[in-house]
This record gives structure tokens, sequence and C-alpha cells, in this order.
């Protein structure tokens, strides 16, 4: 099978369609051809177009038509596919009872529906609650290990669900399974437990970081490296993985007579319980059991958010009815149990064009690359804008105008650009040029620079009123002057506004005038006249990190801080006075005096100090070091462990 770039970008637009409206039952054979094209992409080119999430949403539109529609299934449709995992290199094993799928849910809708099914399918009346339990969806490779008189004597992968490879010998390295466990004490024969193997997300790391010292290709992701890592040739290779089991299902359990003794645990519950107490890796039994489908739904916007800090990879939920009555009541379908549901989080990676490059301009002047790109749904927030960081950042990912991109949401929080799709090209795309001049005022064709070693291009003008305007929002943030009820927003509007030129403006603000602006009142006006009158008594140090100095962090500032009785002084300093003191550098020391140098700045701290800002060194932010004869002077005291009412920091 082979697409042109045409063809390529033809289905891609044609899936995105889909996304934004249903295929039609006349559209079906496209549908699937699109779904096979992505299955491809996925599985043969390792190279997805479509986000999983988005891949779901097309394969349910697929099956919701052909359920709709059953004598138009065809042999080949997308939905006959058994998923499967058989490689033929490992003798095949007959699980002992299929090893099913799961249905797929995305938001609470659709947990809603789900409960209202398991009601109709058990005759529980709407009003009636039903519990559940929550579970972590571990994605990783899925296993069944079986115990016969209490020793491990099989374990295979899932395989195309009625057979899986066997295993055996490669389960049998991991800590995780217990090589044998006191079933009979639970009067249980032989028993099937189903789980999956994940290696911890920071173990993963350390793996990979080996791998890149020993020169060995890393691997993509702990899923891939797990269920990978459990088909080893050699057992010592699968040992190495780090890969761990959790228990999520008893699948199989019988007695001597060979009756089903699965019947008698009563709840899914006990059952996890059951294979705790046989030693095997569940999820915290304690926190299993929700009430009804509400707490269901809010322990799913809970896990949502933390699920980045969770140590194993999961991509969703999976809430199971908790009693085994209404389980057997509800049954299951050829592909998935009627009483479970996975609930998928929000998709991480998506799709996207890039169709336009804005360049912004920070408070040292640096231009940060900025791409417009259609927008699209990205784990639940809708992202137009994406940082490009800087020249080098287009140029390593070859990035053109009019490209299909990749994004994702890095730690759940920033959306970046993980690739170009550069075979979906058509030929309209255009490499992105850098700009040579400050792209905020083109006409003035000032010719951007770069420091060696940078990696960003920077505009020198620095009079230019934006630039100015980030540093003033860099002035009043927490990390520098800290002035409470004074955000960007604020800033920004006095500036539209002409109070606010440079730093020196915001100690000189007239609050009348402010007051009558709409969204101020006097007691607002009263608490930002009281935050700034409070900025202008902040330490010196403060001070000098908040001028946006190019790389003079706080503690270059301290340093030079505590050397000095007044701001100004620094205006008479020699480079090689910076450089005397122990940590700073040279660069840095290049900056600050240059800074000093300029005229405007030096008329800038001057306002400052008439409008009230206290330039001075304050006695009591002296360091205790340079106080002469101080009991602690010369020595450096090092604390560990934590404080109970503030950081270390
Ligand atoms: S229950 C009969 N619970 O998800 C119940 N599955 O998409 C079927 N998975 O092949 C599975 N975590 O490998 C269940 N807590 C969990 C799970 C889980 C991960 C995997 C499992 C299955 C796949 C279904």
């Amino acid at each position: 099978m082979n697409y042109t770039a045409t063809e390529q970008r033809q289905l891609v637009d044609q899936s995105k369609t889909w996304l934004t409206r249903e295929a039609t039952i006349g559209e079906i054979e496209a549908l699937r051809q699109a779904l096979r094209f992505h299955e491809w992409r996925y599985s043969v080119q390792n190279d997805p177009v479509l986000s999983d999430y988005e891949y779901d949403q097309l394969y349910k539109q697929l099956e919701a038509l052909e359920t709709a529609h059953p004598s138009v299934i065809t042999q080949d449709s997308p939905t006959q596919r058994v998923s499967s995992d058989l490689s033929g290199n490992f003798p095949p094993i007959r699980h002992l009872t299929p090893m099913l799928s799961l249905d797929n849910s995305y938001d609470a809708e659709d947990l809603l529906k789900f409960d209202e099914s398991i009601k109709k399918l058990t005759g529980i009346e709407p009003s009636e609650s039903i519990a559940y339990c929550v579970e972590p969806k571990y994605d990783g490779g899925s296993v069944a290990l079986v115990y016969e008189n209490d020793l491990l004597t099989r374990a295979a992968t899932r395989g195309n669900g009625t057979e899986g490879e066997d295993i055996t010998l490669n389960a049998r390295t991991l800590a995780s399974v217990p090589l044998s466990a006191p079933w009979s004490d639970a009067n249980i024969t032989i028993a099937e437990i189903r789980g999956e193997a994940v290696i911890r997300k920071d173990r993963f790391e350390i793996i990979n970081k080996r791998r890149s010292e020993s020169g060995k290709e890393l691997f993509a992701n702990p899923r891939n490296s797990a269920a990978g890592g459990l088909r080893m040739k050699k057992a010592s290779d699968t040992r190495d993985r780090g890969i761990e089991i959790f228990a999520f299902q008893l699948g199989h359990a019988v007695d001597q007579d060979g009756r089903d003794v699965l019947q008698e645990i009563n709840t899914h519950e006990q059952q996890i319980n059951l294979l705790a107490s046989m030693g095997f890796k569940v999820h915290d039994p304690s926190e299993l059991v929700c009430k009804d489908i509400h707490e269901v739904i809010k322990a799913a916007q809970q896990w949502e958010k933390k699920r980045g800090e969770y140590p194993y990879e999961i991509d969703g939920l999976v809430i199971k009815v908790n009693r085994r009555d209404l389980q057997e009541r509800c049954g299951y379908t050829s592909h998935h149990p009627r009483w479970a549901i996975a609930y998928k989080f929000k998709a991480k990676q998506a799709t996207t064009t890039l169709e336009r490059v804005e360049y912004q301009v920070g408070k040292v002047g640096s231009i940060t690359p900025v791409a417009k790109v259609t927008p699209v749904s990205l784990a639940g927030v809708t992202v137009s804008s994406i940082s490009m960081h800087n020249e080098e950042f287009i140029l390593q990912k070859d990035l053109h105008l009019g490209d299909q991109i990749v994004i994702e949401r890095a730690g759940d929080v920033i959306p970046y650009i993980v690739k170009a799709l550069s075979d979906l090209r058509v030929g309209t795309e255009t490499p992105i040029r850098f700009p040579e001049y400050c792209p905020i005022h083109p006409v003035d064709k000032i010719k951007l620079v770069r420091v060696e070693d940078e990696a960003a291009w920077r505009c020198p003008n620095c009079t230019c009123g934006i630039q100015n305007l980030q540093r003033m929002i860099f002035h009043v943030s927490k990390s520098a002057m800290d002035i409470d009820g004074f955000g960007k927003s604020i800033v920004e509007r006095f500036y539209d506004l002409g109070w606010l030129r440079d730093i020196a403006d915001i100690y000189n603000l007239d609050y009348d005038q402010i007051q009558e602006l709409e969204g101020f009142g006097s007691k607002s006006v009263d608490k930002l006249r009281s935050s700034i009158n409070q900025a202008k008594k902040n330490p010196i140090s403060r001070l000098l990190h908040s001028l946006s100095i190019h790389h003079l962090g706080k503690r270059a500032s301290q340093l030079i801080a505590e050397r000095i009785d007044h701001v100004l002084d620094l205006s008479t300093w020699q480079p090689e006075q910076f450089t005397n003191i122990k940590d700073i550098g040279p660069v840095v020391a290049r900056n600050v005096s240059d800074w000093f140098t300029q005229e405007s700045n030096i008329d800038m701290l001057r306002r400052m100090e008439s409008y009230g800002v206290d330039l001075h060194q304050k006695e009591a932010d002296r360091p205790v070091e340079l106080v002469q004869d101080a009991p602690l002077s010369g020595k450096t005291i090092l604390f560990t462990g934590s404080l109970q009412q503030m950081t270390r920091n």
C-alpha cells in the first residue's frame, strides 16, 4: 500500500471534516478508507497523523453506521479486524476465557449514558444508585497469568483475545508476578489473572538515559517498552526492563471439581482485595469504590487533573460495575463486557495546520516566533498559538507555512510542536524565513542581532515601546517587585492609555484618573496605591532584578546589591568591579555595566527616586556576612530537610 502526498492530504482533510460533523451512510466506504489509511500510518509507518482519541472518534462513527445498517458491513471493514499482538515467535496459548476489549467513553455525558444503560440492563430504577469501581487504565501490554494448585504455570500476552503468546519464562523474571500464591486457601484450584505490564515513568527515563549513554536506540515510550519487553528472546532482557504487572481482574477461577468459584466473590472490590492478598500488585483498594455515577464523574475529573503526577502512564480510567450479580445481568458483547467502560482522557496530541507565524518581542528584546495554527481541541483546551522558541527550533523541525503539524501538551500544560508531517506536503507550503529586521517596526529596518552562544535573535532597539511594556509586566510581577493587584492586563491597559511608557511611570500614576476607569472603585484603587507604595520600599536587590538587565538573575542582583549603598553607585562601577565578585561572570558584568552607562536608564532611576522609590541600601537588608565581626560572618551554613512555615528558598 502506498499513498501519494496529495492522497494523504485529502484523507487527512476528510478525516478532520468528520471530526467536526459526522460521516453519512453515503460516506461509509470513504470512512473505511480513511481508517485504513490511519491504521497504516500508525502501525506500518509508525507515524500517526491522528491522535488515538481522534482515531477512536472516526472508528466509532463507522461502528455506529454499521450497527444501524448491518447489511453494508464488509469483510475487510476496519471494524472486522480482531486486534492482535501475535508475532509467531512464541507458541500460542488459548486463554481460559476470552480476553475482551472495552467500550470507550470520553466525557461526563457518556458516563451518565453508561449508567442509564446499566440500569436498563439490570432492571434497576433510574432513581436508584449503582456503585462502581474506578481504576486507572494502565497503558502497557496486557497479560494473563494462570495458576494451578497454587503455582504459576503459564503466562500469555493478550494476542487476538482468544489466543495469546506463551511468555511464561519471561513473566517468571518479574518480581510483581508471584511464582506461587495461596489460591487453595480461597478454594481455587485454577485461576487466571488479567493484568497490565507497565514501566514506571521515572524508571523509563533512567533506562533511556542508559541506552543513550551506551549508544543504543531510545525507546519511544513506556508503553512500547513494556509491551515489547514481555516478548524478549532472552528472559534476562525482560527482567532488566523494570516491568511491573498490575492485576486488575480475576478472569477465571474454578475449584478442584471444576466448579466456577468466581460467582461466589460478590463484588469487584472483593476480587481486587483477594488479588492483593494473593500477593499481586493492585490499585489501592481503599480508593476504588464510588457510590454512584456522580461520584465516578467527580473522580474522573480529579484523575484527569492529577494524571501527569501519577507514576505510571495511564490513558484513562476503567469504570466497572461493582456488584458481581449485576455484572452477570449485563453480560457481554463479542467485543467487550457491558458492565465496564473505559473513560479515555482527552487527547494529549492533535494534528493541525500551521497557518502563519507571529513574532513577539520580550523584555530584553529577544524575538520569539509563535505559530498561529488552525484552532484545535487538545486535552480539554482550544489551542491556536504555540511558541516555536527560536530560529533553531524552526530549522531543526523543518517547519513550513501550511504544514500539517502534530502538536502535544507537554506535561499536560504547554502546547508544543512535535513534528511536521512533511510527507503530507502538496507543494504549496513554504519554508519559514526568520526575519532579518525587527518584525515589530519593519519600516524602521532595525537589524536583529544574535549574541554568540545564544539561541535567540534580539532587537537592539531597547527604547521600543513593546520591550518597555514587557519590562513593566515583569517589573510588577511576583518574582520581581511583587506589586499585588497590578497584573499584566492592568499594565497593558495603562500602557494603551498612554499612562505608562517606562518603569518609572508605575510610581507616578494619577489615582484619581484610575478611579474613573470602568472596573475600578475607590477600594481597588486604594489597594493598588498601597501595593505600589509598599513596593517603593523593596530591597534594592529586588529592584535591580526587576530592571530586566539581560542575564541578571536574582542571585547576581543580590550579590551586587550587597556591595553598594545606592543603586546609582553602579553608574561609576567598572566591569572588573563586578567580576571581582565571586560568581559574577563577564557577561553579566558587561550587561550591567552597559545598562548603567545609558543616560535614559539613569534618568529613569532618578525619576523613580523622585517618585519615592527608595534606591538606598537598607541596613536590615545588608547581609550579616558583611557586618564586621558578626558571630556567623564568614561561615557557610547548610541545612537539610524542610521548614514548616516557608519554603527552603
Ligand atoms: S478490564 C473484561 N481494567 O485495557 C474487562 N482493563 O481496552 C476488560 N487495561 O486489554 C479489561 N487497565 O489490557 C481492565 N484497570 C483495567 C485496565 C485494563 C488497562 C487494558 C487491558 C485491556 C484494555 C482494553
